[in-house]
């Protein structure tokens, strides 16, 4: 038996319908009609309620629902040696990617000071910036950020990547480590970040970092909200240090009304949607893993529990 778990109940229709279509044969149940405990075998989900897993014990492997398994990491009673995984979808890096192109070039192309000229009625030319000066750096050289680097190069900025461990890529400067990170920061325009949520990264963007950037930079995050230390950023887009922030994830979902992200002039966001996971294109790896896992075979897109990512 699969469970599934998902926090919104209407999407968990059509995750059902594509994982029981997928997997003829085998009961899929849902949240929280988990029947006899003892049935349950694979887990697929998005933050399963702290404590539940343990409550499993003839499971054998938890898929999560996301790229990220920050939520997964949120249950100090997860099973010790349960095998991990998380999803790797070539679609959604691609619709990563095009929410970064859309927030690159928003900022590149003054697109927030064309608008406040505009609501102004202002025929008004800035001077330009050149796209072959722009620097333009990512934070996160994996799935997504290696994606999003590759296609930022079609535009000819001057291309930065930072990493935990140090990266050989065609054409990008890269950076590693908390050695790499002031250099790194110092040189970065605008700053995009697709880095995992991790005891090393939360709160990494804080006041002292974000000061790091040139004046003027942009800040694009759709990693994790945790990344980012709110007031700081705030605080550093009012002093006109930064120029601008597009932000796609935020320490608490949903964003609260009164938060002062929501207003500020400076700031565009999205609730969570840069690349969201898709029934379609994510099940046949789920499909896989769930084969591996009572197989005992190692699962595909495996999370290493030491590094949290
Ligand atoms: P990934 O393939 O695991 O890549 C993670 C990258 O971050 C790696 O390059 C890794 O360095 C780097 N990293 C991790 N810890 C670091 C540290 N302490 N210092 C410096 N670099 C560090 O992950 P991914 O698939 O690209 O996804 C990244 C994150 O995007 C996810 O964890 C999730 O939070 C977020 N995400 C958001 C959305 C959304 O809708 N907003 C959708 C999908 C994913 P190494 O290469 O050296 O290991
Ligand atoms: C979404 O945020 C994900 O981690 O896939």
């Amino acid at each position: 038996v699969v469970l599934l778990f998902k926090s919104d109940p209407d999407d968990t229709r059509g995750w059902t319908a594509e994982l029981a279509r997928r997997l003829p044969g085998v009961e899929v149940r849902t949240w929280p009609d988990v029947g006899d405990p003892a049935d349950i075998e694979f887990c697929v989900g998005w933050a399963f309620p702290p404590g539940s897993l343990r409550g499993f014990p003839n499971l054998k492997g938890l898929q999560s629902l996301g790229a990220g398994v920050d939520h997964v990491f949120r249950d100090p009673d997860l099973p010790e040696a349960l095998p991990i995984a998380r999803i790797v979808d070539p679609y959604m890096t691609e619709d990563m990617t095009q929410w970064v192109m859309l927030n690159v070039l928003r900022f590149h192309k003054q697109d927030p000071d064309y608008r406040r000229l505009q609501a102004e009625g202002r025929w008004d030319e800035l001077p330009p910036p050149s796209w072959r000066d722009r620097r333009v750096g990512v934070m996160g050289l994996g799935e997504l950020g290696g994606h999003a680097l590759e296609r930022l190069r079609y535009f000819g900025y001057k291309l930065a990547g930072w990493s935990r461990t140090k990266k050989r890529i065609d054409r990008v400067e890269t950076f590693a480590g908390e050695e790499g990170l002031r250099p790194f920061l110092a040189r970065t325009d605008i700053l995009v970040v697709l880095l995992p949520l991790t005891p090393e990264t939360e709160d990494l963007l804080n006041r002292e970092r974000l000061s790091r950037l040139p004046k003027g930079a942009f800040v694009i995050n759709a990693g994790r909200g945790r990344l980012l230390v709110d007031e700081d950023l705030i605080a550093m887009l009012d002093s006109g240090h930064l120029g601008g922030a597009a932000l796609d994830v935020f320490r608490q979902e949903p964003l609260a009304a009164d938060h002062a992200f929501w207003k500020h002039p400076k700031v565009v966001i999205t609730p969570h949607v840069s690349a969201l996971t898709r029934a379609e294109t994510a099940v046949p790896q789920i499909v896989e893993n769930y084969r591996r896992a009572l197989a005992g075979e190692p699962l595909l897109h495996p999370v290493d529990r030491r590094r949290r990512y």
